[in-house]
């Protein structure tokens, strides 16, 4: 047949090949990544997404620098069975903010996504102490020297400055108050207004049991009680956005 035929040319001319090979898929790239510059925004806006707040994200990067993402994904996906297990599955406005993102790919323990509220801080201190106290089976490793580690405070404003400039809509106001927001959260006796009016819903405790210092634990604590806990899904309905 004649089409047969100049398919063999083709397959027999090994740049012939190469260059129509190059020319398919160049196409097909195009016809993916093209659209993508016209559009607008590909996260679909939801409604509770706040940048995070100071101590959030100094809690954060403790969880980064201490590698928690080796053990914990942060990534609900759209089955059965994680949802019935860890709650709705994950959106990706739920991870806009982060840099880098900390979706993992490996789970020796649970997903982390949703345990916003799950425990009380109480609970989690006493686990990243020795989580083989609260979970006989468990092998977490333990992080009873962030009790000891004193958080530091000084360089907040200018992390949110770097957020800033990646895209996280950090304004003026909260870059200026960034140290004493950071320093408010954990004090329930201090001024909590400003830190309550900027980032809603952030959780204002002593989190660590130890009013004197702000420890890195603190910091830990107030962001694993954020995770999964900003939008509301009592009233997000997937099919159509807010009901
Ligand atoms: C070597 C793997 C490993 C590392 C690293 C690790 N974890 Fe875990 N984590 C586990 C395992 C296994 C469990 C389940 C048993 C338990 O609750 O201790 C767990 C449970 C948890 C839970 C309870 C989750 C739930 O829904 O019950 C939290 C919270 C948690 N880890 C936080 C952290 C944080 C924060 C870090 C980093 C400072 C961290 N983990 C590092 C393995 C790990």
């Amino acid at each position: 047949m004649a089409f047969l035929d100049k398919h063999k040319t083709l397959e027999r001319n090994a740049t012939l090949l190469m260059v129509t090979s190059l020319v398919v898929v160049s196409v097909g790239g195009i016809v993916e990544i093209a659209p993508l510059f016209y559009l607008e925004n590909t996260i679909e806006k939801v409604e509770g997404m706040r940048p995070y707040s100071p101590l959030e994200l100094a809690g954060r990067d403790i969880y980064v620098r201490e590698g928690c993402y080796v053990c914990h994904s942060q990534m609900i996906r759209p089955f059965r069975d994680e949802v019935e297990r860890y709650g709705p599955y994950s959106l990706a406005a739920e991870s806009m903010y982060d840099h880098p993102f900390q979706w993992g790919s490996k789970r020796t323990g649970p997903d982390l996504a949703r345990v916003g509220a799950r425990y009380s801080n109480e609970w989690h201190v006493q686990h990243l102490i020795e989580p083989r106290s609260v979970v006989p089976e468990s092998v977490m490793p333990s992080y009873s020297f962030l009790l000891d580690a004193p958080l530091a405070v000084d360089n907040i404003a200018a992390h949110l400055k770097a957020n800033a400039a990646v895209g996280v809509p950090y304004d003026e106001a909260m870059i200026e108050n960034a140290r004493a927001d950071m320093l408010a959260q954990a004090n329930p006796d201090a001024d909590t207004s400003g830190v309550e009016e900027r980032y809603p819903k952030a959780v204002i405790a002593d989190f660590d049991g130890d009013p004197t210092t702000l420890t890195e634990m603190d910091a830990l604590v107030a962001y694993l009680q954020m995770l999964g806990t900003l939008v509301d899904f009592s009233t997000y309905d997937p099919t159509s956005g807010y009901r």
